[in-house]
């Protein structure tokens, strides 16, 4: 019998299989042995497996540098699924388990291409495939060239890339640690594969409530009219962590708050919250609008880097009553290191919507509070007309956005206190994704994995997109590469940060956002 006209193993309980009708596809898993593959990736296709949503003809190739048989790979890999996908039953697991391959290829190992391409035509042959590849770099991005070097060899042995099937590529971030890292990453990129095949990860983009960024602002017709100059003051985006480095020390010493969070996540929502409607719902028309806010986006001289950004590095402290220690006392940092765990930038968006309205971005460890939310700030009320009445709390309307926890939307205006007095105080209208669905979103990584099966890379990044956010922040990596911090660590562990940058809004008449 013909792989194919199995009933799908994949089908979610008394629901049809596949029904964004995913074509038969061969994942194939570099760094499959990592921490980012067991606790994400893998539970994810689980998920995935267990919601129905993958082709009948679905397998997991695992590719790691030591030798390790199919059997003893799926042995562990079903306790990790056990930890990490709890909720999937047992028997999705074993379904999923009978369709996952593990093969050794070192990438600077010649024998690698043949080893890799006979592996792919065997399952394909075994598991109908049909030669639709799904390659996903999950290791260090030391090892992107060397694999993508050997995916340039494999492409040309014979049956590893058929006729109309797909090849594709899923690369984990960092993408590159510079702009000139980032060119050269897109150009070894491109002697393999062709844009269109290219999916560089943005796991933020893949949240729901980021998505939902363009559902509220062009599926509803009272917030577009307000989302300009003449109604918003300026913007806050936060992304705050109360964690640590956790055990990460040797890889954060490398990338700071900046590289980590600013030049990706922060600034993609920021693409989000500006951009100009698209004229469709595909791609490129999403993706040409995202990058014409960075590019509409004013650079920051080096002279004025230390007017425009702020950073920062977590001194010992507490946080929710337990003591923690500081930065500079983590496993793999630096005794003296530079490193900032705290980074906030002021951009100014130079175009038609936004002239005048800054955007503030902050993100930074062991702050108080787990918080990630855009906030749009409205104009003040052009009158005080309570004033006369007696004291006020008259605050300017704000949206905020909330990303995690507690993922929903929020506005925030003056209402009328209760009595005789005409006294007025801010109130909330709340609405939480939780409780107005009842279900919990899917994973980041669930979306997105499926997205690139179906060849939608709409909620990914684009290389122009890469290299022009690059642009943006490259002032501020050079002149913090070539100066010493002030003071670090410049802010205790539980606090909001750094003076400096409750400084930087003060000299524009404002204050950042308590949680
Ligand atoms: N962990 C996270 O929370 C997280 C979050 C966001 C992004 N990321 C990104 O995801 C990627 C993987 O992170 P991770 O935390 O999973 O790393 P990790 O735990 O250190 O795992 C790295 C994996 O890459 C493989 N590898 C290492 N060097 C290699 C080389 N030269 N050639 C081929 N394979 C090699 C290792 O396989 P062997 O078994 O062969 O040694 C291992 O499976 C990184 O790019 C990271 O920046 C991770």
């Amino acid at each position: 019998m013909s792989p194919l006209s199995v009933v799908n193993p994949f089908r979610s309980v008394g629901g049809v299989g596949n029904p964004k009708g995913v074509e038969p596809t061969l994942m194939v898993l570099f760094g499959a042995t990592g921490d980012l593959a067991k606790r994400k990736i893998i539970p994810s296709i689980a998920n995935l497996a267990q919601n129905g949503l993958l082709p009948s003809a679905f397998a997991l190739l695992c590719v790691g540098r030591t030798d390790q048989t199919d059997d003893a790979y799926r042995a562990e890999l079903k306790s990790t699924l056990r930890e990490f996908a709890h909720g999937v039953p047992v028997e999705v697991i074993d379904a999923l388990l009978r369709n996952v391959f593990f093969v050794r290829c070192p990438p600077d190992d010649p024998n690698s291409v043949r080893v890799l391409a006979e592996r792919m035509v065997g399952i394909d042959r075994d598991r109908g495939t049909r030669g639709n590849r799904l390659f996903y770099l999950s290791t260090p991005p030391s090892a992107f060239f060397p694999i993508l070097e050997l995916l340039g060899r494999v492409r040309t042995q014979p049956g590893a890339n058929p006729d109309r099937a797909s090849y594709r590529v899923i690369l984990e971030k960092p993408f590159g640690r510079d702009l000139e890292t980032a060119i050269d990453l897109n150009r070894r990129l491109l002697d393999v594969f062709r844009e269109h095949e290219i999916y560089r990860i943005d796991h933020y983009l893949g949240k729901e409530t980021v998505q939902n960024v363009l559902v509220l602002r062009f599926a509803n017709s009272i917030f577009e009219p307000l989302w300009n100059h003449r109604y918003i003051d300026h913007v806050q985006i936060s992304v705050a962590e109360t964690l640590g480095v956790e055990g990460r020390g040797g890889y954060y010493e490398e990338s700071g708050a900046l590289r980590d969070m600013v030049q990706n996540h922060i600034l993609q929502l920021l693409c989000l919250v500006a951009m100009e409607p698209p004229a469709a719902l595909d791609p490129e028309s999403i993706r040409d609008e995202r990058r014409k806010v960075l590019r509409s986006i004013r650079p920051i001289l080096r002279d004025d880097v230390d007017l425009f950004a702020v950073r920062g590095q977590y001194g010992p402290g507490s946080i929710g009553g337990k003591r923690v220690p500081g930065y500079r006392e983590e496993p793999s940092v630096k005794p003296n290191s530079r490193t900032e765990t705290y980074a906030a930038v002021r951009f100014d968006i130079d175009n038609w919507r936004w002239a005048g309205v800054p955007f503030y971005l902050r993100t930074g460890k062991r702050l108080p509070k787990k918080v990630s939310e855009v906030a749009i700030v409205f104009r003040d009320i052009p009158h005080r007309l309570f004033d006369a009445q007696g004291p006020t709390e008259l605050d300017a309307n704000v949206l905020s956005l909330r990303i995690q926890p507690d993922e929903g939307i929020a506005l925030k205006f003056g209402t009328k206190v209760p009595g005789f007095d005409m006294r007025v105080r801010p109130v909330k209208m709340d609405f939480q994704y939780g409780a107005a669905f009842g279900v919990a979103p899917p994973e980041a990584y669930e979306r997105l994995l499926l997205d690139a099966m179906l060849g939608d890379p709409t909620l990914f990044i684009r290389g122009d997109i890469a290299e022009d956010a690059w642009r943006l922040v490259m002032p501020i990596v050079d002149v913090w590469a070539n100066s010493t911090p002030e003071g670090f660590p410049n802010y205790e562990s539980g606090s909001f940060g750094p003076a400096a940058a409750d400084e930087m809004l003060e000299r524009d008449g404002y204050s950042w956002r308590r949680f």
